[in-house]
């Protein structure tokens, strides 16, 4: 596409501000069957939450300037971040025909890089802004899509509620994106449970990769998950909290024992995750539907009904009120925002 050089320039300077939800995936993306693409080998499913938003503005810079600014949390952002973030900007260059650089700026709630889903919230919330901000007109699964390029579970923070991420066919981008599921009759909440919210020592990326290489674990995990994910799309549409908690939990430990598998094991577990882990049995065993979901950090996920949410919550900050620890319930797709912050 020919670039207007005059109606860029005209484009520059007012920002667009975005804002998304972190999700946290009850199927898991692990393993990616084209790297730069990041489309996964697997489908994945998720629930987007209310809490820990991310709120990003991407304003188009004057004609001559000549490099990307990225501020996070009002601070010029970590070398590898911004490289990810202008990586990111050149696919919605390419997709916007335009060559303007952009000023990010980007506010987390959620603890970063501990396995809590940041970078699922700030690409989805960063794509919407930029989409936003080069007046590009996108469905919402071409957003999500875009999204993908950023962080692959992104694509699934476009959505409202549930969501799946079909993983698609071949190496071909188009049919990999997220679409929402459903299943307004499910009642679940999330406890999260940070028992180590510091940034983590490998990547959810490098982690992957390692272990789809080295782990004799990873195939068997690969042909188990996708019948967890027919079985859940049936739970979850039968609104049967016990059975998406129970498919869920085994699809996550799975998705550890990949890990621990790989040579060497990559372990996210800590103790702390173990006591946690405990604590989720014995509520089971006096009757509460609670089971386990984790990602790439040693932090748990409790899933729960909604109305149990406050007391499971409670009987974990009792146990240790040194961990963070916040509940959720399905929250908003990735939005953009008017100056005054209200959804568009
Ligand atoms: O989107 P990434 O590259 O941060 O990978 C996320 C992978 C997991 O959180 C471990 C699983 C998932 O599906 O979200």
């Amino acid at each position: 596409m020919a670039i207007d050089i005059e109606a860029e320039v005209s484009k520059s300077g007012s920002a667009s501000i975005a804002q998304a939800y972190p999700n946290i995936a009850l199927i898991k993306y692990w393993g990616k069957r084209d790297a730069a693409l990041h489309l996964p080998t697997t489908s994945s499913v998720s629930m987007t939450l209310d809490v820990c938003p991310t709120t990003t503005s991407v304003a188009l810079q004057a004609a001559g300037d000549t490099s990307d600014t990225v501020l996070f949390d009002g601070r010029p952002a970590p070398t590898a971040f911004v490289n990810r973030v202008v990586r990111f900007l050149d696919v919605v260059r390419d997709y916007a025909g335009s060559r303007l650089y952009c000023r990010v700026e980007s506010t987390n709630s959620i603890p970063t890089g501990a396995g809590l889903a940041s970078s699922a919230a700030g690409f989805a919330a960063l794509a919407t802004a930029a989409v936003d901000a080069f007046g590009l007109q996108m469905t919402s699964s071409e957003l999500s899509r875009l999204a993908r390029r950023g962080s692959g579970s992104a694509a699934r923070s476009i959505f409202a509620g549930f969501a799946i991420w079909h993983g698609g066919d071949g190496g071909t981008d188009r049919s990999s994106f997220a679409e929402e599921l459903l299943w307004r009759d499910l009642d679940m909440a999330m406890v999260l449970v940070g028992v180590n919210v510091g940034a983590k020592t490998i990547s959810s990326s490098e982690a992957m990769a390692h272990t789809v290489a080295t782990s004799s674990l990873y195939w068997p995990w690969v042909e188990q998950s996708r019948k967890d994910l027919a079985e859940i799309l049936v739970a979850g549409h039968n609104a049967d909290l016990d059975e998406v908690g129970r498919i869920a939990e085994r699809n996550a430990l799975g998705m550890h024992a990949t890990m621990l598998g790989a040579d060497p094991a990559v372990r996210y577990m800590s103790p702390d995750t173990l006591i946690v882990l405990d604590h989720v049995q014995e509520l089971r065993s006096r009757g509460v539907s609670a089971y386990v979901t984790m990602d790439a950090g040693p932090n748990v996920k409790i899933i729960c009904p909604s109305g149990d949410r406050e007391t499971v919550a409670d009987s974990i900050r009792e146990r240790r009120s040194d961990w963070w620890c916040e509940t959720a319930l399905p929250g908003p797709g990735a939005a953009v925002l008017d100056p005054i912050g209200g959804r568009l």
